[in-house]
C-alpha cells in the first residue's frame, strides 16, 4: 500500500500479462489497490473474471484482454484497447512465462526448446516493442520481467528434471532488461527483472510438496527453508514500478529466500 497520503500509482497505466493467475494476479491486484488503471491480459478468461472480481470488489480499477501475448495480432489489439480505455501506458510487467514439461538436454526436442523459448522471450519482446515508442513520447515507463532463479542454475531443477529451455530463457529475460535499460534511459524509461525462487502458487503447489524428500529439495536448498508467496514477488515487482525506483535500472532483484 501507499506510503504517503497518495497512492503510489496514482494516476498512473499498467499493463500486466499472465494476471490469470499465480504472480501475475498477485501483481495486478497490488498495482490497483495502490491506484494503478491495470489492464490484465491472459489466455485464461475465467481467470481474468477472478483477478478482475477481485480489484473491482477492493475499488480499483481494470479492464482485461483475453489475448496470446506470443502472438503480434493479439498484442497489438491489446494495446489499442488499453490506451482507448487509459489513454496511455506508464508500466508493462511482462509476467508471462513459465517451463512445459522439462527434460534433460540428451531428451529435450526441438519444439520443446522453441515453445519455452516464445512463452518467456517472445512474450516480452512483442510487449515491450509495442508499449515503448508511447513511453518515449511520454518520457516515462517502467518495465519488469520476471525472470526466475533458474537463469543462474536450479539444483532441484537441473538434477531431477532438467529444463535448460526454461533457464536459457530467463537469463535471456536478465540480458534483454540490461540491455534495453540502455538503449531506452535518455526517454526515461527504467528496464528491470525480477528474479522468484520457489514460489507457491497454485500451479506448482503440489510439485513443491513431491520434492520434499529430495536430498536437493528446495526446502533444503532456501536458506530461508520456506517457500515464497506470490505477494512477495509482487512487491518487488511494484517497487520496481515505482517512482522510489527511478534510479535503478538494469538490475535483477533476486526474491529466492537467500540463493
Ligand atoms: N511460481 C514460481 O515458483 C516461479 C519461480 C520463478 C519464476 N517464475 C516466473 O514468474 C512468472 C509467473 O509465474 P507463475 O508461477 O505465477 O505462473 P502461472 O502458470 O501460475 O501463471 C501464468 C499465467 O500466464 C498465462 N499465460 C501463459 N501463457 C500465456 C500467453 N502466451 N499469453 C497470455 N497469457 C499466458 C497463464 O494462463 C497463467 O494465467 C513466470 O514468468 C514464471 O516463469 C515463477
Amino acid at each position: 500500500m501507499s506510503h504517503g497520503s497518495k497512492p503510489r500509482f496514482d494516476g498512473r497505466t499498467a499493463i500486466v500479462t499472465g494476471a490469470a493467475a499465480g504472480i501475475g494476479q498477485s501483481i495486478a491486484i497490488g498495482l490497483a489497490a495502490d491506484g494503478a488503471c491495470v489492464m490484465l491480459a491472459d489466455i485464461d478468461a475465467a481467470g481474468l473474471e477472478n483477478t478482475i472480481e477481485q480489484i473491482r470488489s477492493a475499488g480499483g480499477k481494470a479492464i482485461h484482454a483475453v489475448a496470446d501475448v506470443t502472438e503480434e495480432q493479439a498484442v497489438a489489439d491489446m494495446l489499442r484497447r488499453t490506451n482507448e480505455a487509459f489513454g496511455s501506458v506508464d508500466i508493462l510487467v511482462n509476467n508471462v512465462g513459465g517451463s512445459t514439461r522439462g527434460g534433460h538436454i540428451w531428451e529435450m526436442s526441438l519444439e520443446t526448446w522453441q515453445a519455452v523459448v516464445k512463452r518467456n522471450l517472445q512474450s516480452g519482446f512483442l510487449c515491450t516493442r509495442a508499449v515503448v515508442p508511447g513511453m518515449m513520447k511520454q518520457k516515462y515507463g517502467r518495465i519488469v520481467g520476471l525472470s526466475s532463479g533458474a537463469s543462474q542454475g536450479t539444483p532441484w531443477r537441473a538434477l531431477y528434471k532438467g529444463g535448460a529451455d526454461y533457464a536459457t530463457s530467463k537469463a535471456g529475460v536478465e540480458g534483454f532488461a540490461r540491455h534495453l535499460s540502455l538503449e531506452l534511459a535518455d526517454y526515461n524509461i527504467t528496464v528491470n527483472a525480477v528474479a522468484p525462487g520457489p514460489i507457491e502458487t497454485e500451479r506448482l503447489r503440489d510439485s513443491f510438496k513431491q520434492m520434499e524428500s529430495l536430498e536437493f529439495s528446495p526446502l533444503r536448498m532456501t536458506p530461508l527453508h520456506r517457500l515464497g508467496r506470490p505477494d512477495e514477488v509482487a512487491s518487488a515487482v511494484l517497487f520496481l514500478a515505482s517512482d522510489e525506483a527511478a534510479y535503478i535500472t538494469g538490475q535483477t532483484i533476486r526474491v529466492t529466500g537467500g540463493r
